[in-house]
């Protein structure tokens, strides 16, 4: 595995943990060696040792120091600047060295851990030197994982694609959108394939609305200088909402087959246009503009709210809403499904709202959760109705049964050469298309200030708030 960006923050918080978990898991190939690859000040042994640290912070690791180290031993450390190709070479040095020792031709995993402004770029070096052609494909594979956001708009994105296509087959890219690799929102398939009840609730017909939200408690004091100019809306709406809705709108599908799972998904994505006339918010929480890295007028929102529409007939006439925000007073990740009203007056039944409803709230994150609305009697002498929240917790948490986090899914994904988990060019291309709109809207609209720990500009109400 080659780490390039093998000392930032992403490599810190995910890559090398998820690696170690796997190792600790014995869920990696018995032969296995990092490149870890940066700009840093580091040689081999000084990598190794930050890479132990790295796993003794971020882990629940850190006691099994033997563990640990024998882990570490496996990394070594070239340092440069991505823009030279020399640092290729050097990486590529390793690898036959490495080659040679195990007397074979190993497969390669190459992670981009970078800026996504050095994609492009990157790209080109890799072609140069031949870094995805060390050996013959029959032998061995070379994979690219590559993170989200893919381009800064529809434009570049094509651009970056155009650059990838001449110089690595799509079939060696892998695409990252973690939200597709996290446990409990793949669960959504599960749910909705493998349950009759809602299965044949689950079309415009009984569904009037579905709002998905992230709501994050963190601010963005360690990330400034990367989130100012991205901003909330391209962070994490364009990508991990969007993937949300696909599988909460996707055909059925046989899952196992990676090429319908990616086409159905495609297809929603395609399907999605946004309403440009519903309520749009965009927020920015006080304080963000003193935030290192942030330009002190940033216009950047840390908040917002988007509609969209599907033109699919099983969709039509439904609505969408997204929403996301930081530094928000609860951590949330649900998707909740609005079904369409009852009138009540037809059965002569009285409540103190005119209709009835059902909300299905799939609480994915941090926590998993159902919780259903259910109008119900009234405690009392007279048959009168009223809403009740009905909490749906599973029966019994399953002991021992290890849950690998998203980015384990994703680099053990990529060593089996399985794209399911993956988004695909068309999937990019469509994600793009929904949000340019937005993106052009976006800046006319107000940008509302938030306190820290509050629910978001005041504007904000949660739709089933009862
Ligand atoms: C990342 C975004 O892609 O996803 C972050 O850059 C966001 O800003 C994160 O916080 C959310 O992922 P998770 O796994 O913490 O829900």
């Amino acid at each position: 595995m080659v780490f390039f960006g093998a000392a930032g923050d992403l490599a810190q918080k995910k890559l090398i943990p998820s690696l170690f978990n796997l190792y600790a898991k014995n869920a990696l190939p018995e032969k296995f060696f990092v490149v870890g690859a940066a700009w840093d000040d580091y040689d081999d042994n000084s990598y190794r040792k930050f890479v132990a640290e790295t796993i003794t912070k971020n882990t629940a690791h850190g006691g099994y120091h033997k563990v640990i180290e024998d882990f570490a031993g496996n990394f070594v450390y070239v340092r440069g600047d991505f823009n030279d190709l020399k640092i290729y070479q050097e990486v590529k040095e390793c690898i036959f060295n490495y080659n040679k020792k195990i007397g074979q031709c190993s497969n390669i995993l190459y992670y981009l851990a970078v800026p996504p402004s050095l994609y492009s770029l990157m790209f080109e070096r890799l072609a140069q030197s031949e870094s995805m052609r060390i050996c013959d494909q029959e032998e061995a594979w070379a994979h690219l994982l590559v993170e989200k956001p893919f381009g800064r708009d529809i434009d570049t994105a094509r651009e970056l694609e155009e650059k990838l296509r001449v110089s690595v087959p799509d079939e060696q890219v892998y695409r990252i959108d973690h939200y597709l690799a996290k446990n409990a929102i793949e669960n959504i398939l599960a749910l909705r394939f493998a349950n009759p009840l809602l299965r044949n609730a689950w079309n415009a017909e009984c569904v009037e609305s579905i709002e998905i939200n992230l709501s994050e408690t963190d601010d963005l004091s360690n990330r400034g200088s990367f989130y100012d100019g991205v901003g909330a809306l391209l962070d994490v709406g364009q990508n991990h909402l969007l993937q949300m809705l696909a599988l909460l709108l996707m055909n059925e599908v046989d899952v196992s087959n990676t090429d319908s799972v990616r086409e159905v998904r495609a297809k929603v994505l395609e399907s999605l246009y946004p309403d440009l006339e519903a309520l749009m918010i965009r927020g920015q929480y006080e304080g963000y503009r003193q935030t290192k890295g942030v330009a002190s007028d940033s216009k950047t929102e840390t908040f917002f709210q988007v509609s969209l529409k599907s033109n699919l007939p099983l969709w039509e006439g439904t609505r969408f809403v997204l929403r996301s925000g930081k530094a928000l007073g609860e951590a949330v990740n649900e998707a909740v499904v609005n079904f369409r009203p009852v009138d009540l007056s037809s059965h002569g039944l009285t409540s103190s709202v005119e209709k009835s409803f059902n909300s299905l709230r799939l609480k994915l994150g941090p926590d998993q959760l159902l919780e259903l609305v259910m109008f119900v009697r009234k405690a009392g002498f007279d048959f009168e109705l009223e809403p009740r929240k009905y909490q749906l917790v599973a029966d019994h948490e399953p002991d021992g049964i290890y849950s690998p986090d998203a980015y384990e899914l994703v680099l053990l994904d990529c060593i089996n050469g399985d794209q399911t988990r993956f988004v695909s060019a068309r999937e990019v291309e469509a994600a793009w298309k929904v949000f340019m709109p937005i993106m052009k809207h976006f800046p006319k609209l107000p940008l509302l200030s938030y306190e820290p720990g509050s629910n978001g500009p005041k504007l904000f109400e949660v739709s089933n708030n009862l």
